[in-house]
């Protein structure tokens, strides 16, 4: 056993190390999680297991910005088969409703789980008598079981942040058992929304022969005596509201918002989408209605322009390839169409940004546009409306993102339906200030009062009171 007594397990540290001349070098990496976690950890004085973001790199643990990091070695080719393959080309489009069609490879497999066993192993090296372990989204489905079977004193828990689709959709995996097993090795497993938690549940009771009762699986004495209750429920995650919030108040934020509308050329109206390139973000739909916006005269060039930033992902994912030269190839076309010298539709960002200028575009923007085919989440979403102090701007919002149970006051969109979006976007751009106050006020009331630290507190709280493994029920 370890030193820690709280231990959080999730496929990317929260800094991506890179060897340079002068020794490593770590920088923030990517994703919501990271987001999420990081300011969690830095009060819990925990330790984070974790992959560093280069391959074949050996590090030993090191402290970074008062979290202590335990890095977890990945070969190149684990990365091909583990992460490139079964993570992000088999688990993420399954478990996205298979809006692409998920590959299935047996060697796939086997490395993720050999790479699974590799992180359990870690985590139980790292973790204290009876510590609290936390096990983070798809890429480690199996941890809490092999977590389990190497440490029984440990109180685990598992939070799922994508979705998971209905059994109809999940049944096509041919390790669907495995991977529901996997997940029931944690006390608690939590998700996004009440639907995935529900799915999970379904999936359980048609591919295992373990017994439900509301939110409750029973994992029987076959595999632990005396038997141990799972409970599986949703816990929709948010963000660090209030930095974002305070951020957004700054004079340098507000002084650069006032900035990228004069670099802009002062459009009349500035429409803003912010995604990783990801086909489950609906960008391709998203550039369809306003091409279309633009084609039909409803809106024109320069009084409306559409920023997209684009920040790069899984770029040596087939699917991702073939979605950015679609992009690219679409953003080509609307500009050649509708632009003019100096005077673009659609500026088209394939950059990653620091979390201030990030704001300072929501600040500036006056509709976000969030056109999701499928996501756990989105917390783009939520950092809008946090950024939004001066009760000013639209958010414009798929109903297939989890931010749409909470953020009702949005424009709710169905972003398979080009015309309504289309609509749904005019209805923005012609919102009276009134009424843009008083949907701001009301989501503004959700994202506040519901922020990170309560959901991890939520989480954990929830975990905390579960019956410990040993006691008879
Ligand atoms: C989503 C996933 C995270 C992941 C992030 C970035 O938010 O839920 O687990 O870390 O995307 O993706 P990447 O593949 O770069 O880690």
């Amino acid at each position: 056993a370890g030193e820690y007594d709280f231990v959080v397990v999730a496929n990317r540290l929260p800094v991506d190390a890179t060897v340079t001349g002068a020794g490593v070098e770590t920088n923030r990496s990517p994703g919501g999680l990271v987001t999420a976690l990081a300011p969690i950890m830095r009060e819990a004085d925990g330790a984070w297991v974790g992959w560093a973001g280069t391959p074949d790199l050996d590090l030993d643990a090191f402290d970074d910005d008062d979290i202590h990091l335990v890095p977890v070695p990945l070969t190149a080719d684990e990365i091909e088969a583990y992460y490139e393959g079964f993570s992000n080309g088999t688990l993420w489009p399954l478990l996205h409703d298979a809006v692409v069609d998920p590959e299935f490879h047996r060697t796939w497999w086997n490395s993720y789980v050999t790479v699974n066993r590799r992180f359990a192993t870690a985590a139980a090296k790292a973790a204290a008598p009876g510590a609290t372990v936390w096990v983070h989204d798809y890429q480690l489905m199996l941890v809490p079981s092999l977590l389990r079977a190497l440490r029984p004193d440990l109180r685990i828990g598992f939070f799922l942040h994508i979705p998971f689709p209905p059994p109809e959709i999940f049944a096509q995996l041919p390790w669907r058992k495995q991977v529901v097993e996997g997940m029931l090795g944690a006390d608690l497993v939590g998700t996004q929304r009440t639907s995935d938690a529900a799915n999970i549940l379904r999936s359980v009771r048609r591919h295992t022969d373990l017994t439900t009762r509301g939110q409750v699986v029973t994992v029987g004495s076959r595999w632990t005596r005396p038997e141990r209750h799972v409970r599986i429920a949703a816990f929709p995650i948010s963000i660090d509201s209030g930095s974002i919030s305070a951020l957004a108040e700054t004079p340098e934020v507000i002084e650069r918002a006032a900035q990228i509308r004069r670099e802009l050329g002062d459009p009349a109206v500035m429409l803003l989408g912010v995604d990783r390139l990801d086909y489950t973000k609906g960008i391709r739909h998203r550039l369809k209605a306003f091409g279309e916006l633009l084609q039909d005269g409803a809106v024109s060039v320069p009084d409306v322009t559409l920023v997209q930033v684009a920040s790069p992902s899984r770029e040596q994912v087939e699917e991702y390839r073939v979605l950015r030269d679609d992009v690219e190839v679409t953003v080509g076309r609307i500009n050649g169409d509708h632009g003019a010298l100096g005077r673009a539709a659609i500026h088209y960002l394939h950059h990653s940004y620091p979390l201030e200028e990030m704001v300072a575009m929501y600040r500036a923007a006056d509709v976000m546009l969030i056109t999701a085919l499928r996501d756990g989440m989105n917390l783009v979403a939520k950092e809008y409306v946090a950024a939004r102090t001066d009760l000013d701007g639209v958010l414009v919002l798929s109903e297939f993102a989890g931010a749409a149970d909470e953020l009702g006051q949005a424009l709710i969109v169905n972003p398979h339906d080009i015309d309504g979006m289309k609509r749904a976007i005019l209805e923005a751009i012609a919102m009276s200030p009134r009424e843009k106050r008083r949907r701001m006020r009301a989501l503004r009331r959700r994202v506040l009062d519901s922020d990170v630290q309560s959901w991890a507190r939520s989480f954990l709280g929830t975990l905390g009171a579960m019956p410990s493994r040993d006691s008879h029920v």
